[in-house]
């Protein structure tokens, strides 16, 4: 799959003897950030077996200020879900939610079956009721899972969680890791979360974006750290309308893995954008400038991104998350092994083409609609697609907001962005589609038919009607 080739640590500083342990980061450092573990119930070391439950409880995202949220398990996020690529999981949900739901694999390659999509592959579950989720994780990547019943107001209340899938083979050198599920969720002076439908049609057309920003739950929460150190964030925009671009002052990011696992090589940027529902693993090296021991530490900061109309207007920079330092000078990391990986490109010689716009009705249609060319989800007819079929689609914004556009259990490949290439070639299941913009990617359906659903990731839209199903027959 991939391959990589230890280079020598050109300009390490100083040498080291023998006895020296290797810098690391200091005890805790991650205390803040912590995620659930869950308990594995199956003693197979390539099975993973756990019970989840969905409920309302109460969560203190400000202290002392206990909010009833939707939650997996009892808090918000879900349990970090953990396994190596080829293992199996086997979930025993049980919903005691007071309405029906689901859980989505977001970016897993399973049946559709499991899927947990609203199709007729899977019903919802009902309050009370219980379903086995049970299937291979075919891929290595950083994942998440999230309800697909009245998804805006039930992921908005809390319901998401990460799902790693680790690849055994991949070097340890590439950074001492965190798992950081972003987020947000408004609450009032008494704790008590926003209404889903909050702001009326504006609030849909918009988006809801919660007022408190989200890092593993918490707000505004401190990482620990040596000065220097090579770190690895996999960042998962669990939102449910919130674009997170992201700045670390000083440094750069360089991009390794996105939604479907490694790129074929890293990308440097100053910033790192996830759109809602997408996944970046970075690698960053906070504190590594200036060989100075940092007293003062460094703020992860959100960014406006424009979206669509307004949506960055008169919003300053807000803080995401804290870096506090040792004291020691700074520290520095083996050498970062040379990444490759191999994704060949898809043939689009013969493909059929497809052409998705994205569409609202016009007010004199009565009520807010938004569809894909024209038709809101209720009324839709499906995609038609054979299994080995490979697909050219052409994904068209016709209106003044931004669509994170995610086709469920197919990785594709981008062709180009408003007719501009990607840099870097990489597996994704969303991408981005900018105001006026328009984004043409290749999918190659594998020996999975059934029901898969496509649809803008601001849930918001997606409820609205933005959402439309590919038929895949043999
Ligand atoms: Cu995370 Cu239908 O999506
Ligand atoms: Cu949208």
């Amino acid at each position: 799959m991939w391959s990589l080739l230890l280079l020598t640590c050109a300009g390490c500083s100083g040498p080291s003897t023998e006895a020296d342990a290797p810098p690391a980061q200091p005890a805790g450092w991650l205390d803040e950030l912590a995620l659930r573990p869950v308990v594995d119930l199956n003693p197979d070391p390539n099975t993973l077996e756990l019970n989840l439950e969905a409920r309302v409880s109460n969560v203190e995202l400000i202290a002392g200020k206990p909010t009833a949220m939707w939650t997996y398990d009892g808090g918000v996020p879900g349990p970090l879900i953990r396994a190596k690529v080829g293992d199996r999981l086997i979930v025993h949900f049980k919903n005691s939610l007071p309405e029906p739901t689901t859980i989505h694999w977001h970016g897993l390659r399973i049946p559709a079956a499991m899927d947990g999509a609203l199709t007729h592959d899977q019903s919802p579950i009902a309050p009370g009721e219980t379903f086995d989720y049970d299937f291979i994780l075919p891929d290595a990547g950083t994942f998440w899972y999230h309800p697909h019943v009245n998804s805006a107001t039930q992921v908005g209340n809390g319901l998401y969680g990460p799902l790693i899938v680790d690849d055994p083979a991949e070097p340890p050198e590439l950074g001492d890791e965190a798992v950081l599920v972003l987020s947000d969720a408004s609450i009032d002076e008494d704790g008590e979360l926003a209404p889903g439908d909050a702001g009326g049609d504006f609030g849909t057309l918009f988006g809801r974006e919660g007022d408190l920003i989200l890092v593993n739950g918490r707000v505004n929460p401190t990482i620990f750290a040596r000065a220097g150190l090579r770190q690895r964030w996999r960042l998962i925009n669990a939102a449910r309308s919130r674009f997170f671009e992201l700045h670390l002052p000083g440094h750069d990011f360089t991009r390794i893995g996105g939604d479907g696992g490694l790129l074929e090589t890293p990308e440097v940027a100053d910033s790192v954008l996830v759109t809602p529902a997408e996944r970046a693993d970075v690698l960053v090296e906070p504190g590594r400038a200036g060989g100075q021991a940092l007293t003062d530490g460094l703020t992860l900061l959100w960014h406006a991104h424009y979206r669509g109309y307004g949506t960055d207007f008169n919003r300053p920079d807000e803080d995401v998350l804290q870096l506090r330092f040792t004291g020691e000078a700074p520290a520095r990391s083996a050498a970062l092994p040379a990444l490759s990986r191999t994704i060949a490109p898809l043939d689009t010689t013969g493909a059929t083409q497809v052409d998705i716009s994205l569409t609202i009705s016009s007010p004199e249609q009565g009520p807010m609609t938004m569809g894909i060319n024209g038709v809101p989800f209720t009324e839709a007819s499906h995609l038609p697609a054979r299994v080995g079929e490979t697909q050219v689609w052409t994904v068209k914004n016709t209106f003044e907001f931004a669509h994170p556009f995610h086709l469920h259990g197919f990785f594709f490949q981008v062709l180009d962005v408003n007719g501009v290439a990607p840099a870097v070639r990489e597996w994704k299941d969303t991408v981005n589609v900018q105001v006026d913009g328009q984004v043409r990617f290749v999918v190659k359906y594998d020996d999975r038919p059934g029901m898969w659903m496509f649809h803008c990731h601001i849930l918001d839209h997606a409820d609205a009607g933005m959402m439309g199903m590919v038929g895949l027959t043999q």
